[in-house]
């Protein structure tokens, strides 16, 4: 294998696979049986005799390819997923080769200089990188997704608000306050921290999914006065259903009042921040303790890459404490050891991807990327409400739409999404609101158009037909 011909005929594959993708050709997913797949790119020949190298590589990415969902499609209007940019997926390739797992900074000196500064850079955005009137420095740290950030900011919680738990286990009082239409990863952080899904109690939200931020005072008094810790109330920013934003202002000093950790999930949203136009829905973040944002949703960086960020750096710190002593010790080296602050031992990377997908576009640049997205979903839901025989399910505030086609008693079913993914021509997710069936967008792609919108909902009209 020779680094520099293969790299060639990888670049020149994707580059093909971009210009074919960008120019919607041919249909955005298949969905052919697995069984078929391990055929075609004849998994079994190649575990067997290797030699993935030239033309047989060339081969191989071919066929792979064929088998991906493209989300580089303009039609591609699904998942959460970044559109990402070369200079992130060269970092995730230099990763991969370099393969430096950085948590403790010996262990791979750039990429935890890069880490620190990323984080400091995310830090910044909430006025978190230097707190002198409070007297707090925040800190942070990059995990492999936001579920695991979410995990990770719940121990940091439970560290601050019930600090024997490391060492005795929970307590049995402890709760989380959650809006009932958070992400399940909290609640599966929940589980595995041995809370049980009995301590959460939900929040309530209104008919937008929104918290009802005026009933967290009381319901956090009536949880104490019963003799319940509060650890943890959660905002969501935004929720991921329907894309809006919990009132996030009005949560945090609830909390602060009743002297509750505020975490809030930004995985998606936290990415406003940058934008002077749209940061006013993330007001109030700054006042939470911590904060989760994924660089691989809205900050154009290959899977996966999220930073957990607290107010006070030292609840990272003792969120885990543990010993190791062959990787915690006094050390003399510079720099900084993420071990302590993270779930994982053995981290790539990640900031390498998440800093080179930022410096191609620079800060203006990313703005620009995330403002023309949320103004193309404003522009979409009015061309979608504009249609007598569609509906959408609520305002939009970011880059995510739910809608419906109207036809008959019944409205959106799944059969007709089942339909959507055979056909292939375009990629929807699906969600359930409030007992109701919708059709879910993110506008992700910056080539997306109003023309695709609009052909989409052609499409939703034909397959209705023929589900009717
Ligand atoms: C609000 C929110 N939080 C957390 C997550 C989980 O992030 P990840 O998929 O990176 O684990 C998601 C994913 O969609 C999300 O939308």
């Amino acid at each position: 294998m020779t680094l520099l011909s293969d790299a060639h005929r990888v670049a020149q594959a994707l580059a093909d696979y971009d210009d074919m993708t960008s120019r919607r050709e041919g249909v955005v997913l298949r969905q052919p049986p697995s069984a078929q797949l391990i055929d075609q790119m004849k998994l079994h020949d190649l575990a067997r005799d290797g030699g993935l190298t030239g033309e047989v590589l060339s081969q191989f990415l071919g066929t792979y390819l064929e088998g991906t969902i493209r989300l580089r499609d303009p039609r591609a209007m699904g998942h959460q997923t970044a559109f990402t940019n070369e200079a992130g997926a060269f970092g995730a390739f230099i990763d991969g080769y370099v393969n430096n797992p950085m948590a403790i900074n010996e262990m791979g000196p750039a990429a935890n200089a890069i880490e620190q500064f990323y984080l400091d850079w995310m830090l910044s955005k909430l006025s978190w990188k230097e707190k002198a009137a409070e007297g707090l420095q925040g800190g942070g740290v990059l995990t492999h997704g936001g579920s695991l950030a979410n995990l990770t900011a719940l121990c940091a919680a439970r560290s601050a608000m019930a600090p024997d738990a490391w060492n005795g286990g929970n307590p049995d009082n402890l709760v989380i306050i959650v809006p009932a239409v958070s992400h399940y990863s909290v609640a599966r952080a929940a589980g595995i921290m041995g809370l049980g899904q009995d301590a959460i109690i939900p929040l309530p939200v209104d008919g937008d999914g929104r918290a009802r931020a005026d009933l967290l005072p009381d319901l956090i008094a009536r949880q104490q006065e019963a003799g319940k810790i509060v650890m943890a109330v959660v905002g969501n920013a935004c929720q991921t259903a329907l894309g809006l934003f919990d009132p996030l202002r009005e949560m945090a000093l609830a909390c602060r009042k009743a002297g509750v950790w505020f975490h809030v999930d930004g995985a998606h949203g936290a990415a406003a921040l940058l934008s002077p136009k749209l940061k006013h829905l993330m007001d109030g973040a700054e006042l939470a303790d911590s904060l989760i944002w994924d660089a691989h949703k809205m900050l154009r960086t290959p899977c996966l890459c999220a930073a957990v960020l607290v107010r006070d750096h030292r609840r990272l710190d003792t969120a885990f404490a543990q010993d190791a002593s062959y990787l915690f010790h006094e050390k003399d080296n510079p720099g900084f050891d993420f071990l302590g602050r993270s779930v994982e031992c053995t981290k790539a990377s990640l900031g390498l991807k998440a800093f080179m997908a930022l410096a191609q576009e620079g800060e203006a640049g990313l703005t620009t990327y995330i403002e023309n997205l949320v103004a193309l979903t404003a522009e979409a839901a009015k061309i979608i409400e504009a249609e007598s025989d569609f509906e959408i399910a609520s305002e939009t505030e970011f880059n995510i739409i739910c809608f419906r086609k109207i036809f008959g008693g019944e409205t959106c079913s799944l059969e007709l999404r089942k339909r959507l993914l055979e056909r292939g021509n375009f990629y929807t997710t699906y969600v359930e609101h409030e007992g109701e069936r919708w059709l879910r967008l993110t506008l992700m792609n910056p080539k997306t158009t109003l023309d695709d919108i609009r052909g989409l909902l052609e499409e939703v009209r034909l397959v209705s037909e023929m589900t009717a």
